[in-house]
């Protein structure tokens, strides 16, 4: 999906005019049916329609008026839909965009200023339809793998994490194509991170495993880029890292994940891997109390990269990460900012594919995190206390997951050309270039 860009200047113009410009065009009343339906329909019904774990549906306009201060207050502070990068900064086209432009965000504060009106129902579109939940985004999975242990959750407390796992019956290693996660109780499951513990893991390799795909509220899989996929070994063991919450009832809970893979013997040319990026070590992660820290963390590619995704992951004291490259002329290009991370949602940022940065041998990736553990900070658990390393959520974390696939010099040097061609410019700007 393109990402439509005008400036944060303009964002704040068109907030403060009531009469802005519009879908429904300056000073003509905007109503429901005819403007924010369409909206609702391409960029909240597929998290809000019944039966989903999102609050409330915005299919109908009965559904939705009651939410209309609400609504307007999320999407200006574009808490909603769920996409928290600064996209005035970096790269600008994601595959799995689903943000606002500024000027659907200028509609939706006119149609709520306005006393959210209906208007004609004959303007509404057709409704859409939603798969049911137990159909796979990803297509029919080859595989699917299930938690050993039913969990229960408890009615009323806090939070919960717990590690659940699963093995992998395989006969034989397996490349991915496609994944997908999918909890049997979306209600009660916040996140499921599933990690591979594999039987020949390279010594220096976390016990607890190496990231393969992370489950979240509206995340609906991953399906790799074209010839790119993962290897799955026979003899994997699955950990789940689970974070629960409370709903008012007892809850039961089994995770699953699907896979969908290329053909026997079939050896996909590029190979995805997961690599987090930390401050090394974690311990130098400190946060005092009432006070606003950055922390940095570098890596350096030691071969030919091509980054396909980037996700930050920091705990409630996260407010903000920026991943820029220092390049080998010393120049720093920035990848992507995130300005206002949220804890509570676990975004894979996937780059679109005409501009996943490709970076050559030698490039330091430079990670800035912001923790804010001051009162500001509506997750902050609590401002009066020191925070460091730790995997509860009320200590902290400072890291950055990348799917990242190396080349080879001959490799590379092909897709940097063949860019170069299609795009009309040198591979130094390859990553800066903004959508127009
Ligand atoms: C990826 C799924 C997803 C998408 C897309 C999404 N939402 Fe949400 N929304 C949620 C979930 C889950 C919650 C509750 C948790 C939270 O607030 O983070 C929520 C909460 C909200 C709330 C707060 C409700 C309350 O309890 O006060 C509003 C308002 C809202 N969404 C509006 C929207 C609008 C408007 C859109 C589209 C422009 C949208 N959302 C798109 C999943 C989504």
């Amino acid at each position: 999906m393109k990402a439509r860009h005008v400036s944060s200047l303009c964002v704040y113009a068109a907030l403060a005019m009531p009469f802005a410009a519009g879908a429904a065009g300056i000073g003509s009343v905007v109503t429901f049916t005819r403007d924010i339906g369409p909206i609702f329909q391409k960029n909240c019904q597929s998290c809000h329609h019944p039966g989903t774990s999102a609050p409330m549906s915005l299919v109908t306009y009965l559904d939705a008026r009651p939410w209309a201060k609400s609504i307007k207050q999320k999407v200006v502070t574009r808490d909603m839909p769920p996409w928290h990068l600064d996209k005035t900064v970096g790269i600008r086209q994601y595959k799995n965009d689903r943000s606002l432009s500024d000027q659907e965000i200028a509609t939706i504060v006119r149609w709520v200023d306005a006393g959210a009106p209906e208007g004609n129902p004959a303007d509404m579109p057709p409704p859409l339809s939603f798969s049911p939940d137990s159909e796979w985004y990803i297509g029919k999975p080859d595989l699917l793998v299930t938690t050993d242990n039913d969990f229960v959750m408890y009615a009323k407390g806090p939070d919960w994490w717990i590690d659940q796992f699963a093995d992998i019956k395989l006969d034989e290693d397996r490349w991915i194509k496609a994944m997908e996660i999918k909890p049997s109780n979306p209600r009660i499951v916040h996140h499921a991170v599933a990690n591979v513990i594999e039987p020949d893991a390279p010594p220096g390799t976390p016990p607890g495993g190496v990231q393969l795909h992370e489950y979240a509220v509206g995340k609906y899989g991953d399906i790799f880029a074209e010839n790119t996929g993962r290897l799955l070994k026979k003899g994997t063991r699955l950990r789940f890292d689970m974070h629960y919450f409370a709903v008012g009832s007892e809850q039961h809970n089994r995770t699953t994940i699907a896979f969908k893979f290329y053909p026997k013997g079939f050896v996909p040319k590029y190979q995805v891997r997961s690599v987090a990026i930390r401050n090394i070590p974690n311990d130098e992660l400190e946060i005092p109390p009432n006070s606003v820290v950055r922390t940095d963390g570098y890596y350096r590619l030691t071969r030919n990269a091509r980054i396909d995704a980037f996700q930050p992951h920091m705990h409630m004291r996260g407010r903000a990460m920026t991943l820029e490259a220092i390049n080998l002329d010393n120049t720093t290009t920035i990848l992507s900012s995130v300005d206002h991370f949220n804890f509570n949602w676990h975004i894979n940022y996937i780059y679109a594919d005409d501009v996943a940065p490709l970076l050559p041998a030698g490039t330091v990736l430079h990670m800035i995190g912001i923790h804010d553990n001051t009162a500001a900070n509506p997750h902050n658990p609590d401002p009066a206390v020191w925070a460091g390393f730790g995997e509860r959520s009320v200590d902290d974390m400072l890291q950055v997951w990348l799917n990242i696939v190396y080349l080879d010099d001959p490799e590379f040097n092909r897709l940097v050309e063949e860019r170069k061609a299609r795009q009309g410019v040198s591979p130094g700007q390859l990553t800066a270039r903004r959508s127009q």
